[in-house]
């Protein structure tokens, strides 16, 4: 099927379903909750949803461990609520893409269950398993580290062999190398497709080919091995075969969560002519921030994040880029990239620099309100399996640094960005009637949806306006990217071109005044403000002393 390439014009909202919104007061997000909210998805003026998992799962990573593909999770409902909710987007016009967790499954599902029932059971090549090392075979055949913390591997007693974990050891990763794999993988992708839903992101999919040699990884305590299974081997043989067998059959998009893909290689990754991913979220802008891989969070340089977005700007036509700043796998943006005295002209900056991209861009769910970070998240707040194991594993064998360990997590928990959505300043800002399976975070009083949308300068509004803004907006879509002042460390300016049509954006990162000098070659042209996050900005491009977070875009 000659695709569309439809995601080209898509404004992607990310629903993690477990803190979305309840409906049936057992205090977990679920299908019927996200059918509710469906007319506020509509008005937002988004035009897709990936859904984070909400398959069959005993939830050890909160359904990035699936025990069956092809039905849904408990808690979350049934297959008719999910074909009742599918429904109901595309009337409203908005696409569903969904998650795709295929370098691994739940040690539950059937798959694995069979796997480790004996040697020559016919899922046994399903995983990837390996006698152990040392006289009793008891010493894991590697030093490879989950990204989860510890040993990759596992030892199996029933079979006396270790079988491979990237993730917790009730994450087998999938021996892709077995074309059986690569198949079932196809017919899943192929069941929600004839279901309807229009494309996938694909979970950790960098991690599916396994250098087989199993080799020592570089020393690395941390994240060991990397170099033997990010991109590996066969990487891009089986992706190509996923495409030519089911993601091109249908008007997809594809999305590649994708560590390891950086700029020198992202063209192979994402290039048209490749016919693999149609795109990636890249982990550049973000791991130069921080990681929930790497315990401590780094100092944010705009100048190092300006060049990493610009050099993605400037990759050929033929390959598209996904514009994120937030998801489930890292804190909220809000406080690092700004002062959350300034929360709202920090939100609405950064939606101003990122959106005027090239690319699509994504919404976390909360992101349209400007929701922030718990002031303190304690032990007991912890949901997440990295947090909890970080914690557990630092107060048993080196309690002494658990004070730093606490003050990274307060910083870079995954569980911030967990915490139920916000609706209203009800009990539980309105998330669920029952008792939130997370700690709501006590700023809902003030942060909140039906706040935010009664308040017409808010941010909630200016994400809207953005939204209907890039609509069919060629000069966005399609315009050439340059920037002006690479070095310069407080401010991002750039401009976009399409047929002689100008957004010059200019964008301040810092709660300081600065001085904005007009570049020699744009002075004296015809200019016009069309979008900023303060109200009396000069509405002309001239020289400014920018105010925190001072934000504007300007037509030429
Ligand atoms: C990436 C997902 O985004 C993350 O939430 C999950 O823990 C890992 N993959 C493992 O599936």
């Amino acid at each position: 099927m000659a695709k569309t390439r439809w995601y080209k014009d898509a404004i992607i909202y990310q629903i993690y379903p477990r803190s979305f919104c309840d409906s049936n007061g057992d205090g977990i997000g679920d299908i019927r909750g996200i059918i509710s909210k469906l007319d506020y998805l509509k008005e937002l003026g988004i035009n897709c949803v990936w859904l984070s998992p909400c398959y069959k799962s005993p939830n050890d990573d909160n359904g990035y461990d699936i025990s069956n593909y092809r039905d849904i999770m408990d808690e979350f409902g049934t297959l008719e609520d999910w074909q009742e909710m599918i429904d109901g987007m595309h009337a409203r016009g908005i696409r569903l893409i969904m998650d795709l967790v295929v370098n691994h499954t739940s040690d539950e599902h059937e798959w694995f269950k069979q796997a480790r029932s004996s040697k020559d059971n016919p899922y046994r090549d399903y995983y990837i398993w390996h006698k152990g090392k040392g006289k009793d075979g008891r010493k894991p055949p590697n030093n490879w580290t989950s990204r989860f913390t510890g040993s990759a591997w596992e030892y199996d007693e029933k079979t006396g062999e270790f079988y491979l974990h990237l993730f917790s050891k009730k994450q087998p990763d999938l021996n892709w190398d077995n074309p059986k794999v690569r198949q079932e993988v196809i017919d899943i992708c192929n069941y929600w497709f004839e279901k309807g839903v229009d494309g996938f992101r694909c979970d950790v999919i960098t991690y599916i080919s396994k250098d087989k040699n199993f080799p020592d990884g570089k020393f690395n305590p941390a994240i060991c091995g990397d170099e033997h299974f990010v991109i590996g081997p066969h990487y891009h043989e089986y992706i190509h075969e996923l495409n030519e067998k089911s993601w091109s059959l249908y008007d997809s998009l594809t999305v590649g969560e994708a560590q390891g893909i950086t700029i020198d290689n992202a063209f192979d990754a994402v290039d048209e002519s490749r016919e693999e991913l149609d795109c990636v979220f890249t982990f550049e802008h973000q791991t130069q921030v921080d990681s929930f891989l790497t315990t401590v969070p780094k100092k944010f340089s705009l100048v190092k994040w300006k060049k990493i977005f610009s050099s993605w700007q400037s990759l050929p036509e033929t390959c598209w880029n996904s514009l994120y700043i937030e998801n489930h796998d890292y804190p909220r943006s809000l406080p690092r990239y700004g002062k959350l005295k300034y929360r709202v002209k920090v939100a609405k900056m950064l939606a101003i620099s990122i959106n005027f991209l090239r690319g699509t861009p994504y919404i976390y769910q909360g992101q349209e309100i400007g929701m922030t970070n718990f002031a303190n998240l304690k032990r007991k707040d912890y949901k997440d399996i990295v947090s909890i194991k970080i914690y557990d594993t630092v107060k048993k064998f080196l309690p002494v640094f658990l004070p730093i360990v606490k003050w990274a997590l307060n910083k870079k928990a995954r569980d911030h960005a967990r915490a139920p959505m916000q609706w209203n300043s009800e009990p539980n800002a309105g998330f669920t009637t029952g008792k939130p399976w997370m700690a709501v975070n006590p700023n809902y009083v003030d942060i909140n949806v039906e706040q935010a949308m009664e308040d017409k300068n808010g941010i909630w509004h200016f994400y809207k306006q953005l939204n209907e803004f890039r609509k069919g907006n060629e000069i966005i879509r399609n315009g050439t990217y340059k920037q002006y002042y690479p070095k310069d460390r407080n401010v991002w300016m750039y401009e976009r071109e399409y047929e002689g049509k100008k957004y010059v954006v200019i964008a301040s990162y810092t709660d300081k005044e600065v001085q904005f000098v007009v570049p020699q070659e744009l002075k004296g042209k015809e200019s016009k403000l069309v979008m900023s996050n303060y109200a009396d900005c000069v509405k002309t491009l001239s020289d400014v002393t920018l105010r925190p977070y001072e934000a504007m875009v300007y037509a030429l």
